[in-house]
Order: C-alpha cells, then sequence, then structure tokens
C-alpha cells in the first residue's frame, strides 16, 4: 500500500477528487496517510470527515523545516494540491520525484511567482490565450519548472472570463491529477 501525503491551503476539491477515486479503486493500492495544511482551510475539515491523519503547520519562515518534521519516512507521494507556501531548495531536494504539483495553466506557460488563482486565469484572458488548461508536474526548487507528468488543455472561447477559465481548469484537473498519481505510483 502506498502512502501519500496531501499538502492543502483552500477549500481542497482536489483533495476530495484524490480521496474519492482512491475509495473507487481509481487510484490503485494508495491510501492518503496524512493532510497538511499551511493554514486553516476546508481542506482540513475533508480529511477530517474521511478519518484521515490531518495537522496545521503555520506557513512562515520555518515552515519547510517543520514540515520536514511530519512528513512520515515511509511516504511514497507528497501531493500538492492547491498548496500554496513555496518550499525551500532543501525539502524539494530531499523529496526528490516524490512530490508533485497541480498547475492551473499549461505550463510553462503562466507559471512562476505569483502565478497562482485567479492571477493566473487573470493572466490567460488578458493574453488573449486560445486554449487553457492544467498541468501535473514534478517539483523541484524552480517554481512550476519541474518536468510534466500530465498535462489537458481546453479551448478558451471569446465569452470566457478568469471566473468560467476557474471553474473549466478545476473540471480539467478532477479528471488528471487522479491518472497523474496513478502514473507516478506505478512507475509508467
Ligand atoms: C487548483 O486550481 C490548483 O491548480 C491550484 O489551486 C487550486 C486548488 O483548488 N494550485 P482546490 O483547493 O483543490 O479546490
Amino acid at each position: 500500500m502506498k502512502n501519500i501525503v496531501v499538502l492543502v491551503s483552500g477549500s481542497g476539491t482536489n483533495l476530495q477528487r484524490i480521496i474519492d477515486t482512491i475509495e473507487a479503486g481509481e487510484i490503485e493500492n494508495a491510501k492518503v496517510s496524512l493532510v497538511v495544511a499551511d493554514r486553516k482551510c476546508y481542506g482540513l475539515e475533508r480529511a477530517k470527515n474521511h478519518a484521515i491523519d490531518h495537522i496545521l503547520v503555520p506557513r512562515g519562515k520555518n515552515f519547510s523545516s517543520e514540515l520536514a518534521k511530519v512528513i512520515p519516512a515511509d511516504t511514497d507521494l507528497i501531493v500538492l494540491a492547491g498548496f500554496l507556501s513555496i518550499l525551500k531548495p532543501e525539502f524539494c531536494e530531499n523529496w526528490n520525484g516524490k512530490i508533485i504539483n497541480i498547475h492551473p495553466a499549461l505550463l510553462p506557460k503562466f507559471g512562476g511567482k505569483g502565478m497562482w488563482g485567479m492571477n493566473v486565469h487573470n493572466a490567460v484572458i488578458e493574453a488573449g490565450e486560445k486554449e487553457s488548461g492544467a498541468t501535473v508536474h514534478f517539483v523541484t526548487s524552480g517554481i512550476d519548472e519541474g518536468e510534466a507528468i500530465l498535462q489537458k488543455s481546453f479551448e478558451v472561447t471569446a465569452e470566457d472570463t478568469p471566473e468560467t477559465l476557474a471553474q473549466k481548469v478545476h473540471q480539467v484537473e478532477y479528471e488528471i491529477f487522479p491518472l497523474a498519481i496513478n502514473k507516478v505510483l506505478q512507475n509508467k
């Protein structure tokens, strides 16, 4: 059984999707062993509702070293699911190849510092992009720079707004996140 630790900062709908797909057997032979939040958020409630161990490690200067202390050594995969703190290079190197993130755009476009949440969707609309989507990628010390695992795009129409993009991106995320987790865990 593979142990997944999920890191969240927000509502945690992607966390919910991971929990649900594990329960449905779509992510094989795995369990969420721990949910870590860097602030009070609904993601923690979701963990509680499913009797999953959860802990709040407050964001701030020493976050990465405090986080390192709570991640069990037998963790197979650390999944960033709407997680907003930047992890220190040392932490990323220690877990090299075992940390993945979901980003709400088609990396390498619209990634890097400040490119999170609605900032991303505002930037995509402003740039007049013809498509957007989501990317699951490995986490390295460079923000949003690690190798892509799965990516899926959709057309941006003239009617789209940052808000409609956010909704469409979430739907794509729910599709590719479980597939990417499976892929990494099975080394496919
Ligand atoms: C997702 O769009 C993800 O790409 C981004 O943050 C959002 C989290 O949404 N990193 P949720 O908390 O899973 O609903």
